[in-house]
């Protein structure tokens, strides 16, 4: 025990040095009870105009071929229509606020479904204590300017919360209050000449963008079990894993999502030790490709750390090692239904550099 915490003391001090810059995103209030169209307006409370329109412009153009971008426009702005409520009002809204066209709104929002690398990790203490941490790796700079924590309110109090990226209305971490937490790690690679299958496909087929489902679920499950049944079954436009932490002992789980249904269910199994789960952006019983040694590092860590020792605190030092964080980090999230005042996300403006 002595020896593992010394070899953590020093693995964190050596991080200390690398990664000096976190910084809390701006929160914004979104009022559920408002016409969609207008509710994301407190945006323009905190961020600039001129710099969303900017920062828009370049995820699009560094994400989207500009052949694709000029071909999917019009198949944009045709199906534009089959976009279910609230999501329609509110990138109307966004749309309208931000200045900018339609089309490239809706190219936005579906933008990120698809290129997201990310780290998830579920974990509980001796006490039976849930903490569920993320961290969303993402190769644009800009994101970490855009990075704001959403509270949703419904009826004047706290429906549930997000983090997500100013113009992008899906989320990939969120917490239901007393109930539940949920974070989001891309699956499959999709490359963008698929992309305008899985548009037509989830309007069509009345398949759901993966960062909508998570919000359907954060907005309308009672609890931990209906969550996991509702990110099991419903139908996708991709793959996704979907990692989930409620308020009471053993309610962990990773979701390895099909786009039909759930592939597997792993869940915590802490009376045979596995008191932790991470997910990375592999199958957990394949193999990470041996360029890639977030998952190893993870699990090297939680090691050390032990189920004694597991908080808020020490799995944000967890999500913060080399290369688990790593040079496109653009934030990190600690969480714990049972205590959701201790939300938090950090912005790491220069991501994590470090050995990998
Ligand atoms: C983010 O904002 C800061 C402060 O406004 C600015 O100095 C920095 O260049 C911005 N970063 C990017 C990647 O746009
Ligand atoms: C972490 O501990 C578990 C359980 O003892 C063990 O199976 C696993 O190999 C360890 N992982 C690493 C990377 O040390």
């Amino acid at each position: 025990m002595m020896v593992r915490s010394a070899v953590l003391l020093l693995l964190l001090a050596g991080q200390a040095a690398r990664c000096p810059a976190e910084v809390s995103p701006p929160t914004i209030n979104i009022n559920l009870d408002e016409d969609a169209e207008v509710r994301w307006k407190p945006l323009l409370d905190v961020f600039d105009l001129d710099y969303l329109r900017k920062a828009a412009a370049e995820v699009i153009d560094t994400t989207v071929p500009k052949w694709v971008h000029h071909a999917v426009t019009p198949i944009v702005e045709s199906l534009e229509k089959y976009i279910p409520q609230p999501y329609a009002g509110e990138i109307r809204g966004l749309a309208k606020h931000m200045g900018g066209n339609l089309a490239d709104t809706v190219i936005l929002n579906f933008a990120y479904e698809i290129t997201a690398f990310c780290t998830s990790i579920i974990a509980q203490d001796k006490n039976g204590l849930l903490y569920h941490g993320r961290n969303l790796d993402y190769p644009h700079s800009v994101l970490t300017n855009l990075t704001v924590n959403v509270v949703f309110l419904k009826n004047g109090k706290v429906a549930y919360t997000g983090t997500t990226f100013a113009g992008y209305v899906g989320l990939w971490t969120g917490q239901s209050p007393y109930k539940f937490t949920i974070s989001g790690d891309q699956r499959d690679s999709e490359h963008w000449w698929n992309w305008w299958k899985n548009f037509v496909s989830a309007f069509m087929f009345h398949r759901s963008p993966v960062s909508w489902l998570f919000r359907e679920t954060l907005a309308d499950a009672e609890d931990f079990q209906d969550a996991v049944m509702r990110l099991s079954k419903t139908p996708l436009i991709a793959g996704v894993y979907y990692i989930v932490g409620g308020v009471r002992a053993g309610e962990g789980v990773v979701i390895t999502r099909d786009r039909g249904g759930a592939a597997d269910i792993w869940p915590l199994d802490p009376v045979n030790g596995y008191w932790y789960r991470v997910e990375t952006n592999f199958d957990h019983w394949l193999p990470t490709p041996a360029w890639d040694h977030r998952r190893e590092a993870a699990n090297k860590a939680l090691n050390a750390t032990g189920q004694d020792h597991i908080n808020m605190e020490t799995l944000y030092q967890v999500l913060s090692l080399p290369p688990v964080c790593n040079s496109i980090t653009v934030y990190t999230t600690v969480m714990s239904a049972a205590a959701p005042e201790k939300y938090n996300t950090l912005v790491r403006p220069q991501g994590c550099v470090g050995e990998t």
